[in-house]
């Protein structure tokens, strides 16, 4: 059965599918080399949540009964139209020992068909950001033939770095300390040609794209879902924005009874990019 949402924003309301819906947002044509599109998305709960400790295990994690195909299927549509996506070593290493499962590739056969007939690669160039360098990789990586690069800062160990450069993986060198900064990462993925970035890291990594005012676009499900937890994430991880921290509208969605016995906002929001001499 096709899905239906509730378009609230902008006006008139109307009934739209949610099948294709970020699909013909038509990301992969709105950057250009010089300066590519920018996006993020991320599901929260209306008490700002991201993600809860686990008290046991001591890490964090996305509730399983605030996620939904609805939004999956949406955030895959994202990824279908990057020609690059970001993540990290955090997710590396949680993937290698089982902890997550793999979305490094686009599997869905409609959405890798959509990506051959759209110009894009079968599956995006993968950016790994790690201070530690202190990750493994996934037999996925090479098996569809991706493009890795390894983000890091200057003074990251170099023995690490030694380590990755001796199996043939290049680091791109985009922070001054051991983090990788937003701005000289989408520099040096700009530099690589990269247009339709998609950011599929964390909080951090949110942050610093956030800060240094590189982000075009910022895609949020809202579950209408109160998760509470005393140790959580929430969007952000530094210290209190300006008015980089102000975004703009573009869409409301509303998707009733889902989950089962609450609802869910699709919402997308524009934010200005820097030119480079604003920052
Ligand atoms: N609800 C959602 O939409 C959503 C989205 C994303 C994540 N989450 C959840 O939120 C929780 C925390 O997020 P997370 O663990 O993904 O991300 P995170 O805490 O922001 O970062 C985790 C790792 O990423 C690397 N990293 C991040 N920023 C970096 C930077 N600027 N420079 C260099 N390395 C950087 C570091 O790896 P190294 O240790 O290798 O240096 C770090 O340990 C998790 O439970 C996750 O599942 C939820």
């Amino acid at each position: 059965m096709q899905k239906n949402l509730l378009r609230f924003y902008p006006d008139p309301c109307e009934k739209v599918s949610i099948k294709g819906l970020y699909l013909a947002h038509q990301l992969h044509k709105l950057g250009t080399a010089e300066s590519p599109f920018v996006y993020a998305n991320f599901l929260s709960s209306l008490d700002g949540r991201i993600a809860v400790e686990d008290a046991v295990q001591g890490a964090t994690h996305i509730p399983k009964h605030i996620t939904t195909a609805s939004d999956f299927g949406l955030f895959m549509e994202l990824h279908a139209q990057a020609d690059c996506i970001i993540t990290h070593g955090g997710y590396m290493r949680a993937l290698g020992e089982g902890r997550l499962g793999n979305i490094l590739q686009v599997r869905d056969k409609e959405l890798v068909e959509w990506r051959k007939n759209n110009g894009l690669k079968p599956q995006p160039a993968v950016i790994i950001a790690s201070a530690s360098l202190d990750f493994p990789l996934h037999s996925s990586l090479q098996e569809h033939a991706q493009a890795v690069y390894i983000a890091t800062g200057r003074n990251a160990d170099p023995d690490r770095i030694r380590y990755w450069q001796d199996l043939g993986y290049p680091l791109l060198f985009t922070g001054e300390d051991l983090m990788v900064y937003g701005a000289p990462l989408i520099d040096a993925l700009s530099g690589l040609g990269y247009k339709a970035i998609y950011l599929i890291a964390g909080p951090q990594m949110l942050d610093t794209v956030v800060r240094e005012k590189q982000l075009s676009r910022l895609y949020l499900s809202m579950t209408h879902q109160l998760i509470g937890g005393k140790d959580f994430r929430t969007l952000l991880t530094g210290a209190m924005l300006g008015p980089e921290g102000n975004l703009i509208l573009d869409a409301l969605y509303y998707e009733q009874d889902s989950p089962p016995g609450s609802g869910q906002f699709f919402m997308q929001f524009g934010l200005e990019r820097s030119t480079g001499t604003d920052i």
